[in-house]
């Protein structure tokens, strides 16, 4: 078993964890942390950890140090995921918790893309001679899909010279349904250039709530011709994006949403519960309670179910048979297997070996700092934090809980000690209570489990951050639920 300080990686970087400060040591009653997260339920998701200017402050290395740190972290030939950031898009919806730019100029957007290509070309120059294989390439956003083939093109061909793409890398892009629809042209360009799955975001189907949302309204009409123009550019692995836990939604609306969204018969559909954190609409959290959330994750599962999408208890991501686990080979190998990853562009979050990284940009959405420090051949990360096991690990098996289950042999390989090792409290925990089984390689959660499902993640934050929980539930309870929510 290995300890603080050693390595955490099978092929042994030349960084290793940090040294855990004091806030990390603290150790916390299991069933208070669980209440604080059900409490505070739309703050305790995947979205680890709570705030990291200030919970992962004692580890942000200055900004000096980041070159050298990051010249000797990556001297390791194990694999990688890829993921880059277009934050472009026509305007900006109020639930959005992405970096968004709106109202760029076509020379803003291009001289983004060059920056991009320096970027990528300056990673390399980190990575050892032998290529660590890729293996997922995700292009997000933002609005992926603004992008002009050349520019596309760009993108595709400086990963593909410095980086060596594993067979199975499967490429996935986002969209939107009226460029979809608009652009049959980019459809066939993409598939052209090696892309093979594509995500849509319809979110919601109800033109009022669209409105209230500030969501461009599309037909109906809309997002059929969208999944034509899709499949007819020969797309066979084809996602639907969409969201519940609004305040002004009704279980009849989602109910809707869903029904509508398996007409459109894409092969998978992933349903996003609403994070208010950063959000514009951040307020409006207060209105919505575990109750209603529970309610419409039963009827998402019990009608997809029924249209024949299955997903492992707790999954967001639903996929009709042969399309297993249905998300992209990126999302797939990073949150399964805690594969690190780089992420390229404006707020853009990398995970390496031992520390996680942000991009210049997601404060102020603005690109201006990003691309000046590539002018100025500079690193553009904004923070970097070198991190101890336990935040590492917290962040590994926060983001598993897309999938609904922690993968024990990865999280072992990765960290060089058993799960039920590294937190025993939480293990013994959310098996007492039946809401987490042993289901072969994975703790898994139940159906009990998945009513609780914030309560428990919140069992494997590091304790630094449970302490933020665990104040701002004693906060709220203080204060109502209103203004304890307004408070994060
Ligand atoms: C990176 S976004 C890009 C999608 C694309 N631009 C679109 O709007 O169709 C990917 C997905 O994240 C989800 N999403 C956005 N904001 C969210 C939030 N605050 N909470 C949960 N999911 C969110 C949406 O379902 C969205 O389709
Ligand atoms: S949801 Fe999509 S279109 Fe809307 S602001 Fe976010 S990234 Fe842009």
């Amino acid at each position: 078993m290995l300890v603080r300080g050693d390595s955490i990686h099978p092929d042994g970087p030349a960084i290793r964890p940090a040294v855990a400060s004091p806030a990390d040591e603290q150790r916390f009653d299991p069933a208070a942390v669980f209440r604080a997260g059900l409490a505070l339920h739309h703050l305790a998701n995947t979205a680890y950890p709570l705030a990291h200017q200030n919970t992962w402050r004692p580890y942000r290395l200055p900004n000096a140090a980041v070159g050298p740190f990051l010249n000797q972290t990556w001297q390791t030939n194990a694999e990688l995921c890829l993921y880059v950031h277009i934050p472009f898009c026509e305007s900006r919806c109020y639930y959005c918790e992405y970096t968004v730019v709106t109202n760029q100029t076509a020379l803003e957007q291009s001289d983004y893309v060059q920056g991009l290509v320096q970027e990528i070309r300056r990673y390399r120059s980190v990575l050892p001679s032998a290529q660590p294989p890729i293996v997922g390439f995700d292009i997000g956003g933002g609005t992926p899909a603004l992008l002009s083939q050349s520019e596309l093109d760009d993108i595709i061909a400086v990963v593909r010279q410095n980086f060596c793409l594993a067979d199975d890398c499967q490429i996935s892009m986002e969209t939107t349904p009226s460029l979809a629809a608009a652009a049959s042209a980019k459809l066939l360009h993409w598939k052209s250039v090696g892309i093979e799955r594509v995500s849509m975001g319809i979110q919601v189907t109800q033109p009022l709530l669209l409105a209230q949302l500030n969501r461009t309204r599309e037909s109906l009409d809309t997002h059929q011709k969208a999944m034509d123009q899709i499949r007819s550019a020969g797309f066979q692995a084809v996602n639907l994006d969409l969201m519940y836990g609004f305040a002004r939604q009704t279980l009849a609306d989602w109910q809707a949403t869903l029904q509508h969204g398996v007409a459109l018969e894409p092969d998978t559909i992933t349903v996003y519960q609403m994070r208010y954190k950063l959000s514009r609409i951040a307020r409006e959290a207060a209105e919505v309670g575990l109750d209603k959330i529970n309610a419409m994750q039963t009827i998402a599962h019990d009608l997809l179910t029924a249209y024949g999408y299955h997903a492992r208890i707790g999954k967001n991501t639903y996929a009709k048979p042969g399309h297993e686990p249905g998300t992209s080979s990126y999302l797939t190998h990073r949150v399964v297997e805690g594969v690190p990853y780089l992420g390229f562009g404006l707020g853009a979050q990398s995970f390496g070996p031992a520390y996680i990284a942000y991009n210049k940009g997601a404060a102020g959405k603005n690109l201006k700092p990003y691309l000046r420090s590539l002018q100025s051949n500079e690193w553009p990360v904004q923070d970097l934090y070198h991190l101890p096991l336990e935040q590492l690990q917290a962040k590994m098996i926060a983001v598993s809980f897309y999938f609904g289950a922690v993968h024990l042999p990865s999280f072992q390989r990765r960290f060089g000690v058993s799960l039920q090792n590294a937190y025993p409290a939480a293990w013994d925990f959310v098996l007492n209570h039946q809401y987490m089984v042993v289901d072969g390689e994975h703790l898994q959660l139940t159906n009990r489990g998945s009513q609780y499902y914030n309560g428990i993640i919140a069992l494997f934050y590091a304790p630094s951050v449970q302490a933020v929980l665990l104040e701002q539930a004693r906060h709220q309870k203080q204060s109502g639920p209103r203004d304890g929510m307004a408070a994060s």
